[in-house]
């Protein structure tokens, strides 16, 4: 695994991007909990966001995808409405040990 950045980079009910081995990865903390998925939306394989870090809907419940608008629950990346309802985003393996954020292999979609 490796550091990617403290607890402290990110707010609560916000998104940030990072690369992480080349690929780009969304840490985002809901509830005081961290959750990493690939920025990689399963509908058409391209990035979710058109602007930096701006990964979650107008009242900060969902991921959002900024091309066709599909919604992803934030503690488990599953799709729960737009074109790619019933799939999901595809999550790193995330720890949290003495306030630093750890990112384990990033997945490469199929
Ligand atoms: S590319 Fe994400 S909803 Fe179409």
């Amino acid at each position: 695994m490796q550091a990617v950045c403290t607890i402290h980079d990110i707010e609560d009910d916000s998104a940030r991007e990072f690369q992480v081995d080349d690929q780009p990865v969304v840490i985002v903390k809901r509830d005081g909990q961290f959750h990493a998925y690939l920025n990689w939306c399963p509908h058409l394989g391209i990035e979710l966001n058109f602007m930096p870090d701006q990964f979650l809907d107008s009242d900060n419940q969902f991921l959002i995808c900024a091309n066709h608008g599909a919604l992803f629950e934030i503690e488990s990346g599953d799709c729960l409405s737009g074109p790619c309802s019933g799939d999901a985003l595809l999550a790193v393996p995330l720890e949290v040990r003495e306030e630093q954020i750890w990112l384990g292999e990033v997945p490469q979609p199929a």
